[in-house]
């Protein structure tokens, strides 16, 4: 049997309470005299940011913060972030915050690498120069982008998200600890964990999976199904939320190195068109795409709905899909967030545009099953 060759990239992760509190020291053993801190103005009023400067003072390292990021990141964002990073001469960058900020500091260390605007690095392995050196310590549980090669920009003037994949955006180091996820509102805390999930199943079912991305897959499902619903009513538990951390960080290295799907696909294009948070677009396209994936990679479908509490005893395809869909919904608990697409004032005239889309999204291109642009148009039909 002959077996491709496979390569996997993974960043120097250190995980565990006040992991946060090694920045400092990252930062210097990175000589990087002065750190462009990106993240929000909220993160950034956390008490948890104060060891944090604390440690970048000790280890002599300057900062400069940078806040001005919205949420789905735009490429305005990134340029920004850049004037800011060059003109205060900074040598490296330190990211706090969720998907979208790590995503923005990615954007800000290509452009500062490699000129340009952060468009011109659209698609896969298009960034030439290596970033400057990139530490991350992600507040919620689900993007992963502390561990993936992914980006997603949004260009504003196409209301469209752009994908970036390549082995520069890997970070050099991520700081995996529970303490910033604690103040994390409920609905950030569902929709980051759908992501993660997504990852997951994405990542396993993917056609460029391998042994490691379904280890790593398998492990972020079994962690998912058995502490998301605790951390997300159970708020304050740091155990949950620390397994809910494995399991982001588990699915972020299986799908930064086996590709994502359909879900994302879709969720790209639908997150990109009406500007919806990123786990509220996935929720809503999950069932759909997993209907139409199901067949081509049955075996794998049953395991995650196995794992995800499905009866083995239930080996009726459309009952395993159902109760696959149940238990998720499940996880999801109560939240504001319907998942249907017309309650986000879309229109059925959107869909060639959501169809256009999709089909050139990167991630299509490992998906277990490649829709035509008719298969496509009928997942979005459904969806309304
Ligand atoms: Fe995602």
């Amino acid at each position: 049997m002959v077996r491709e060759h496979r390569k996997y990239v993974v960043p120097e992760i250190i995980t565990g309470d006040d992991a946060r509190i090694y920045a400092g020291r990252y930062a210097s053993n990175f000589h990087s005299n002065t750190v462009l801190l990106a993240t929000d103005e909220s993160i950034f009023r956390q008490k948890w940011m104060r060891e944090i400067l604390q440690g970048l003072d000790e280890a002599g390292t300057e900062y400069v913060v940078f806040s001005d990021i919205e949420e789905n990141p735009r490429d305005y964002n990134v340029m920004a972030g850049a004037d800011v990073y060059l003109s205060e001469e900074c040598t490296g960058i330190l990211a706090i915050g969720g998907g979208s900020v790590l995503d923005c500091a990615k954007g800000i260390g290509i452009v500062a690498a490699n000129g340009g605007t952060i468009l011109d690095y659209v698609g896969v392995d298009q960034v030439r120069n290596p970033m400057p050196p990139l530490i991350c310590v992600p507040t919620t549980a689900g993007s992963a982008a502390d561990v993936s090669q992914y980006a997603v920009i949004r260009n504003a003037d196409k209301k469209a998200k752009n994908i970036i994949i390549s082995k520069s955006l890997v970070p050099d180091v991520s700081l995996l600890d529970t303490v910033p996820l604690m103040t994390q509102p409920k609905d950030v805390t569902v929709n980051s964990g759908i992501d993660a999930l997504t990852h997951a199943i994405e990542a396993y079912v993917s056609n460029g999976a391998s042994h490691l991305s379904d280890m790593m897959a398998l492990e972020s499902i079994t962690l998912s199904a058995g502490f998301f619903p605790f951390s997300v009513d159970r708020a304050d538990d740091p155990d949950s939320r620390f397994q809910s951390l494995m399991a982001s960080m588990y699915a972020g290295i299986a799908f930064s190195n086996a590709g994502l799907g359909l879900i994302h696909a879709m969720s790209h294009a639908i997150g990109g068109l009406y500007d919806l948070p990123h786990g509220v677009a996935s929720s809503i396209v999950m069932r759909s795409a997993i209907q139409y994936n199901y067949s081509s990679s049955k075996r794998k479908y049953q395991k995650i709905a196995y794992l995800l509490g499905v009866s083995p005893d239930i080996t009726d395809d459309k009952r395993v899909i159902t109760g696959m869909f149940e238990q998720i919904m499940e996880m999801r608990g109560n939240t504001d967030n319907p998942l249907s697409l017309s309650a986000y004032g879309a229109s059925k005239a959107d869909i060639p545009d959501l169809v256009a889309r999709s089909a050139v999204d990167p991630c299509i291109a490992t998906n277990p099953r490649i829709p035509c642009r008719r298969d496509l148009s009928n997942l979005f039909e459904r969806l309304f």
